[in-house]
């Protein structure tokens, strides 16, 4: 897909106050996934960034980083590898629980899921305290993954949760 015109993908962000709870803005990348051109266009610029880490597997987390890394995946020809919330995956898994800019979570990987020394780039939608990319690096490393980056739709920079990755860490869209 060849990118027309420089389009503001922040105009396709719906920015919704006190969600999930109060004081939270929540960055809603619904209105985005909507629009075919902008979500086309969005997944053109990430195929951008994330090509200069050259993988050979997307890896990406349940559920919002799943809408981000499996077009990439099919995009660059890479395998795509699934990050999950507990009680999902089949067979054997290792795991992570991390603390959320609201709430805790937990993430899964099965042991399985990259070969040893597998490049792999992860994917989210949105970095915000970085507690959920940093419990993915650390369970992609466990399974034996060479993880040579991260990359986000949206990074809200304010919450410094890059510097909890020891990754370079790529993102379309900045706010402060
Ligand atoms: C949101 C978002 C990121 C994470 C970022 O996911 O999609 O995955 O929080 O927060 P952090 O940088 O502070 O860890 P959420 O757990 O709300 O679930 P969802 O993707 O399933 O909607
Ligand atoms: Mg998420």
């Amino acid at each position: 897909y060849q990118d027309p015109a420089p389009l503001d993908l922040k105009r396709y962000i719906r920015e919704v106050p006190d969600f999930p709870k109060a004081g939270i803005l929540f960055y809603d990348i619904s209105t985005l996934i909507r629009n075919a051109d902008a979500w086309q266009i969005a997944t053109a610029r990430l195929a951008e960034s994330v090509l200069k880490f050259q993988p050979d597997m997307l890896a990406g987390i349940e559920s919002r980083g799943f809408l981000t890394a499996a077009p990439l995946a099919m995009r660059l020809g890479c395998g795509f590898t699934m990050l999950r919330k507990p009680g999902k995956l089949p067979g054997e898994t290792i795991s992570h629980a991390y603390g959320l800019e609201y709430g805790h979570d937990e993430l899964h990987l099965q042991v399985d899921a990259v070969r040893p020394g597998q490049r792999v780039v992860v994917l989210d939608d949105l970095l915000a305290t970085g507690g959920t990319l940093a419990a993915s690096v650390d369970l992609l490393r466990k399974a034996g993954a060479h993880v040579v980056g991260a990359s986000v739709l949206i990074e809200l920079a304010a919450l410094k949760g890059r510097e909890k990755l020891d990754v370079p860490v790529t993102s379309l869209l900045t706010y402060e």
